[in-house]
């Protein structure tokens, strides 16, 4: 059974704006039947360019259903310009989170918005059509989406590309390619991020200092930890002692003293400051479940 937040709940036993605009002046239509998910988006403009009504027709689960309906509600008064910056991660923050296995849904929901407004933009002519090489058969899902997803979301597993695109989730023959891409795009992201991270050395104020952890813990620590199943948190910085709680396998794992010294702080002393030691929350490392015996 998943757990569904209560916005979700809502938008699924009473769905807004179903059914479809006859003179819409965009129309995305994504997904297919036989793969278990569709969605027709219709959206109209009024005369100052702004989304006045929107409409949705779907084939799914509830997932689908509640993140159809949240859409339609998110793009009503936005212009196309603002229509076109909405993420699947507004879509599921706006519903307040999906249970991981169904974030699939908030992609289709972007993808349908996006296939709308370029039906909008060609005049109606142009139909969504699938770009790129097709990697995962049994769903449809080409290069150029996994790429995607895995970048916009900082995807790390199979599993997780097959969460949010259903890539993976037939046969199995493509999860091979998919791992290829996963790490392709992880490369090529730590190559830009360690050309975008700032150099260490130059003064810092508190907050500055404060977010540069905060960018290291999220691009350099977390990605090698969710590799395994685990993760961190930032839980406060006091001048030089960075306090974390460890999360997921993590919080059991016999070595997260040596992940604790060998891997965060090194990463923060390489790409923060020197001085700075890390250490681990009291509260979080009394909690029962994170006992490490
Ligand atoms: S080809 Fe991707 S699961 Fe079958």
């Amino acid at each position: 059974m998943w757990e569904y937040t209560d916005k979700v709940k809502d938008h699924f036993f009473n769905p807004r704006n179903v059914g479809e605009i006859e003179d819409a002046d965009g129309v995305g239509e994504v997904g297919s039947l036989a793969c278990g998910d569709a969605l027709k988006l219709t959206f109209k403009l009024d005369k100052n360019g702004k989304i006045k009504d929107a409409r949705f027709k779907t084939f799914g689960c509830a997932s689908a259903i509640a993140t159809s309906s949240v859409l339609t509600e998110m793009i009503k008064g936005m212009t196309i310009e603002e229509a076109a910056k909405v993420t699947n991660k507004d879509i599921a923050d706006y519903l307040g989170g999906l249970p991981e296995q169904k974030m699939h849904c908030s992609v289709m929901g972007r993808e349908a918005l996006e296939a709308a407004i370029e039906n909008y933009r060609t005049g109606g002519k142009k139909k969504h059509q699938l770009e790129g090489k097709v990697v995962c058969t049994c769903f449809g899902v080409t290069e150029n989406e996994i790429e995607r997803v895995i970048r916009e979301n900082n995807l790390m597993t199979v599993e997780e590309v097959t969460n949010y695109c259903k890539a993976g989730g037939g046969c199995g023959s493509c999860k091979a390619e998919i791992g290829k891409i996963i790490e392709r795009v992880q490369g090529e992201k730590r190559k830009e991020t360690a050309m975008t991270i700032p150099v260490k050395g130059r003064k810092l104020t508190n907050i500055q200092k404060i977010q540069l952890i905060q960018q290291t813990i999220n691009e350099q620590i977390r990605p090698a930890l969710r590799a395994h199943g685990g993760n961190i948190e930032l839980i406060d910085v006091e001048g030089n002692k960075v306090i974390v709680a460890f999360r997921g396998m993590c919080a059991q794992c016999k070595m997260a003293d040596f992940t604790m010294k060998d891997v965060v702080e090194a990463k923060l002393r390489e790409f923060v400051a020197d001085g700075l030691y890390v250490e681990e929350d009291s509260d979080s490392a009394l909690e029962p479940h994170n006992h490490r015996e």
